[in-house]
């Protein structure tokens, strides 16, 4: 077969979500739904990948750039959405000198898989072209195409619902909506387009009639399930369930554990290490990798963070943005904010929140701390308590700690400051110069004891107490 381009039809409105943004740039799975026909294009090796665009046209151009991966990509601008078939004729214009056949595929079908493309491709060469679509059949086939077949049963036609007779409308096979199409007929059949129907649009569907004139139209049959697209929400929540489950399903062959699956999410580009176990309700997001041999406690949240092998974060943790180095431990109810990176058999304890800060090798912070714009060396261990004073109201400023420091409970670092190696830090001290190396910062006032003065304070307390209580019984006494 000679070379194949691909369209990707991503101009529509996607008026049934009832949303602010278009249609396209909804997410399934951590990815918008513009970016699953684009994968699917880079792996057919379509010589050509046009993507039209009209309604929200910066912002889809935009999230195409970062979602075609290596391949290239040209945009056509759709002016007014007159409808599929003046949307592929747009499509067509940087294609000019392509001559083959073409894929069609919808920006809002996410769970097309290349194996019906491929099928597509054996039906369409079967036939000699000029036209093969993929077809579903459902019980329910509501506002979809219904595919008209002769009494041999090839296609002849696909009425759209609004134009379909009431016995057209209980066909049960309709139109998937992605079609190969050779270049040339597809030129010529898009200029005949008329659009005298009930939408007033130019539909794409029209070229089934045309081609069955002359000639055999091929189909393909596909699941529903992979096919049926998503027009509302209640079809994005079709489509993300049947997603993650085969996502689930990749990972579990792939010698991952997972607790309870169904309440597991795991977003289409995260990566999972073999022989890690993943507990109920965690979510691993965006393009999170986790290595070998990690424990993911139940209720985590992990986004767009690298984890590496035989790391534990344990329940209710969320890091974003952050780096965990092997053999590190995060929680639980730990925090890694945007720049957190935990080196080596680095710990984090509960209630301890890091941002744009490293932990350094073996270095640990157990409990209820706040790491915000530090540098913490090998060894160092950070106790109960302690903050990083990195904001004075107007900019951000950095705390140093080098290796083998100890700071005690409770302590403040004034940022900027840097505290050197092995120094160590008196509990309740309040950091605000630099502590050199191997010496000892304390800045709390001293303790002093007066032996039995405990005993005056309650009694001269209590009788206070009891004199006042006296006088407000005198006074709500008087008011009766
Ligand atoms: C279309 C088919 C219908 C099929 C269904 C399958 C037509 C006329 N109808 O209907 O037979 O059963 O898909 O899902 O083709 N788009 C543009 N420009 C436009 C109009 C649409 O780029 O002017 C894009 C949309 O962004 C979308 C795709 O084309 O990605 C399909 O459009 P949509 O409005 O969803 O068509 P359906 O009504 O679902
Ligand atoms: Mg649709």
């Amino acid at each position: 077969m000679s070379d194949i381009a691909t369209i990707i039809l991503a101009a529509g409105k996607g008026t049934r979500m009832k949303s602010e943004r278009a249609k396209v740039l909804q997410e399934v799975c951590g990815l918008p739904l513009v970016a699953y026909p684009l994968g699917l294009a880079a792996t057919l090796r379509s010589k050509s990948t046009v993507v039209v665009v009209g309604h929200q046209r910066e912002a889809v151009e935009q999230t195409v750039n970062r979602f075609k991966g290596k391949q290239s990509v040209e945009f056509a601008h759709q002016r007014e959405q007159l409808g599929t078939g003046h949307a592929v004729m747009t499509g067509m214009k940087p294609l000019k000198s392509h001559e083959g056949p073409v894929f069609i595929l919808s920006g809002d079908v996410p769970l097309l898989r290349k194996r019906t493309l491929n099928q597509l491709k054996k039906a369409y060469e079967k036939k000699g072209g000029p036209l093969a679509f993929v077809t579903f059949t459902t019980p329910e086939p509501g506002g979809y195409g219904r595919v008209i077949r002769s009494e041999n049963n090839s296609p002849v036609a696909i009425r759209e619902f609004r134009d379909c007779s009431e016995s057209e409308k209980k066909i049960c096979e309709v139109n998937a909506g992605i079609y190969l199409i050779d270049a040339g007929f597809l030129r010529r059949a898009t200029r005949n387009l008329k659009s005298d129907n009930a939408q007033g649009e130019f539909y794409l569907t029209d070229l089934i009639e045309m081609a069955a004139a002359t000639h055999d139209v091929a189909t393909v049959d596909a699941p529903m399930a992979e096919v049926s697209g998503a027009n509302d929400r209640f079809d994005l929540v079709m489509v993300e369930h049947t997603l993650r489950q085969e996502i689930r399903s990749k990972w579990l062959a792939a010698g991952v554990s997972i607790q309870s699956p169904e309440t597991v999410h795991i977003d289409t580009d995260c990566k999972i290490g073999s022989d890690t176990w993943i507990g109920a309700a965690a979510h691993l997001q965006g393009s999170t990798t986790v290595g070998k041999g990690c424990i993911i406690e139940p209720g985590a949240i992990i986004r767009d963070s690298q984890i590496a092998d035989n790391v534990v974060i344990k329940a209710y943790s969320v890091l974003e943005n952050a780096k965990v180095d092997s053999d590190a431990t995060v929680g639980p109810m730990g925090r890694l904010r945007p720049g957190s990176h935990l080196k080596k058999g680095a710990h984090v304890g509960n209630w301890v929140e890091l941002k744009n800060t490293v932990l350094g090798e073996g270095s640990k912070a157990n409990h209820l701390t706040y790491l915000g714009d530090g540098e913490i060396g090998k060894g160092v261990n950070i106790g109960a308590g302690c903050i990083f004073c990195n904001y004075d109201g107007f900019l951000k400023h950095k705390t140093i700690i080098e290796d083998n420091v100890f700071v005690g409970s409770d302590s403040q670092m004034v940022a900027p400051v840097i505290i050197r190696k092995g120094a160590y830090v008196a509990t309740g001290t309040t950091v605000t110069g630099e502590v050199p190396a191997n010496a000892m910062a304390i800045s709390r006032g001293r303790q002093i004891n007066r032996n039995g003065l405990a005993l005056k304070i309650r009694k001269r307390l209590k009788e206070a107490k009891k004199e006042l209580q006296k006088k407000r019984g005198t006074e709500s006494g008087t008011k009766k």
